[in-house]
This record gives structure tokens, C-alpha cells and sequence, in this order.
């Protein structure tokens, strides 16, 4: 994954006097699922518009391939949009839609290639029920079929898990992963970091227009991770402790002060008296528990008003 793709460089959109994006700088690299990831009206839709050519940036760069793109235009096409509602036509067919899109594209081979895709992602190309019957599961589905009818490298799906029960969620990850694994590099959005966490190799926090963080998946489940957290003078010193007379197995040494320990089995009191019985006072200790939905709202919450 070192090839970057698309790069966002201080990308602004103002409507009027307002930010609906601010300052936004982001490195998407081929093969990744990036996670855009803020509350109702933080900006989600309008990156994900300039990303895709819907809308113009008020200023800043957006830079794709390398910058060694033939023209912006040639890269728009290979890219998979699905943003806000599918553009659908409630009357005909899923197969139809997809036929229609299909000729209007110009593509070859169409029956084929329309069946495969709604075998892809899970609808039957023998369904011959209106669109408009659809649940909305089946219409996000459809939605992802549309965006990929041009073979696209990059997807764009903004929020295609809002208003799925648990179930269509579930499949609709799936899918998403799936897509990935053939090689496609995804950006989606969600207003719940939770609903990502399983898929996403890479979040972008967007808080009031602006990036409030931009992090790694391992970073995440680093910061989220149940741990208990010791400072005390000298770390190496508390070792043998953790490991004989507390059968600690997992810890991890920070520095040279501080100790995270894993291990479910043990309880902070242990902890502290076994290391007092052997002369070793502890600065601090804490349990550290943060759930992802904890850890989004601090950043979306904490970062304070914004006078414009
Ligand atoms: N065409 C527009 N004209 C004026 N303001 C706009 C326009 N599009 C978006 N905005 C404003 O920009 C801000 C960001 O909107 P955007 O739709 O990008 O947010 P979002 O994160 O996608 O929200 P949601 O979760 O509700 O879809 C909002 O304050 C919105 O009102
Ligand atoms: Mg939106």
C-alpha cells in the first residue's frame, strides 16, 4: 500500500460565508478502505462530492495517481460514485436500471456483465419485481452496483449502511470487503465509527467541516484496547513482579516509567499490593476502557465552537 492515489492538499468548500470542508489534507493509498467519519452536516457528503468531481473545491488542491494522471477527467471515470440517494428508476427492474446505466456508458458485453454484478452484490438478476418494491437494503445493494458498472478502482459510498437493520449491515460490510479484496481502493462514510470498525483501514474524523483526526485502524484498536495502565519509577524493576508472582503474560513496556498490562484475570488492587510488598510504590494506575463510540464523541465534542 505505499501508492498514493488520491491526495487531498488543504481542500476547501465554502457555501457563502460557511465551511462545509475546511483545510481538509489526506492521503488515500491504493487498496484501502478509508472511513470518513463525523456527526449530521459535518461535511461527509461535500469531501466525498470533491473527491468525486461533483463539486469544486473554493480552494486547495486535489491531486490523483501520483499527479501522473492523463487529466482529472480520465480519473473521474474510474471512479465508483454513490453518494446520497441512487439515482434509480422506481418503475423498471434492478436488471433494467442496470441496463439502461449500461448502454448510456457504452459498454460491451452488457448481459454478462449486469448479471455478474447482481450476483455480486447478492440480487438476483432474475428478479423482475419494480425498483420501487425494493427494500432498502436491496436499493443500496442496487446502488452499489451502479457505482461499479463502470469497473471502477476507486468506490465512493456515502453512507451505504444508514438505515440497514443489523442483518443488511452485516452483508453490506461483507460486500465491502469483498469489493476490497478484488483490489478496489474504498472511501465511506459513516456517522458511526462503530459501524466501520470492522472494515475501515484508515479513519478520518470530520468534526464542523474539519479533520479532527486522521488514524490508522491499528492505532484505533490501540487506543480502544482494554488495558490497565502502571507508572511507577523504574518499569523494569516492577517486571518480575507482573510476571512471577502476578502470572501476567501480557503487558507491554511504554517507557521507562509505565507498563500496560492486558491480562483479563487480574484486578488493580492485586496489582498494587504485590508490587508494594515488594518495595515498589506505584505513581499511578488505571483502568483504561474507551468504546469506540466514546472515543468519536470526544473528538467530535471537545473540539469547541468555531467562529467564522
Ligand atoms: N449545496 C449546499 N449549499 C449550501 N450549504 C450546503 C450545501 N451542501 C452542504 N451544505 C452545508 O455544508 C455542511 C456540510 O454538509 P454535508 O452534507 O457535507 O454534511 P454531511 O456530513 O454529509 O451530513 P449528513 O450526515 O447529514 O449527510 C452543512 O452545514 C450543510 O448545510
Ligand atoms: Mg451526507
Amino acid at each position: 500500500m505505499t501508492d498514493c492515489i488520491i491526495e487531498l492538499c488543504g481542500v476547501t468548500k465554502m457555501y457563502r460565508s460557511k465551511a462545509a470542508v475546511r483545510n481538509a489534507n489526506l492521503k488515500i493509498y491504493r487498496g484501502e478502505i478509508v472511513g470518513i467519519i463525523g456527526k449530521n452536516g459535518a461535511g461527509k457528503s461535500t469531501l466525498l462530492k470533491m473527491i468525486s468531481g461533483h463539486v469544486y473545491p473554493t480552494s486547495g488542491e486535489l491531486h490523483f495517481f501520483n499527479r501522473a494522471a492523463a487529466g482529472e477527467q480520465s480519473f473521474f471515470e474510474r471512479m465508483g460514485v454513490l453518494i446520497e440517494q441512487p439515482g434509480l428508476y422506481p418503475n423498471i427492474s434492478a436488471y433494467e436500471n442496470l441496463k439502461l446505466l449500461a448502454i448510456a456508458y457504452g459498454l460491451s458485453d452488457r448481459e454478462t456483465t449486469i448479471e455478474k454484478l447482481l450476483r455480486l452484490v447478492g440480487l438476483d438478476p432474475k428478479n423482475t419485481a419494480k425498483v420501487k418494491s425494493y427494500s432498502m437494503g436491496m436499493k443500496q445493494r442496487l446502488g452499489i452496483a451502479v457505482a461499479l458498472l463502470g469497473s471502477p478502482d476507486v468506490l465512493i459510498l456515502d453512507e451505504p449502511i444508514n438505515g440497514l437493520d443489523p442483518q443488511g449491515i452485516v452483508e453490506i460490510r461483507e460486500l465491502i470487503l469483498e469489493l476490497n479484496a478484488t483490489g478496489l481502493t474504498i472511501l465511506i462514510s459513516s456517522h458511526i465509527l462503530e459501524e466501520l470498525s470492522k472494515i475501515a483501514t484508515k479513519y478520518a474524523i470530520i468534526h464542523q467541516g474539519e479533520f479532527a483526526e486522521v488514524i490508522s485502524k491499528e492505532e484505533l484498536q490501540q487506543r480502544c484496547e482494554e488495558r490497565i495502565e502502571i507508572s511507577v519509577e523504574e518499569a523494569r524493576e516492577a517486571l518480575p513482579v507482573l510476571e512471577r508472582e502476578l502470572k501476567i503474560t501480557q503487558y507491554k513496556v511504554v517507557d521507562s516509567r509505565t507498563v500496560y498490562v492486558y491480562d483479563e484475570h487480574i484486578r488493580i488492587r492485586q496489582i498494587v499490593q504485590e508490587l508494594a510488598q515488594h518495595g515498589i510504590m506505584v505513581d499511578s494506575i488505571s483502568r483504561h476502557k474507551q468504546s469506540l463510540e466514546q472515543y468519536f464523541l470526544e473528538r467530535t465534542e471537545s473540539a469547541g465552537e468555531r467562529h467564522d
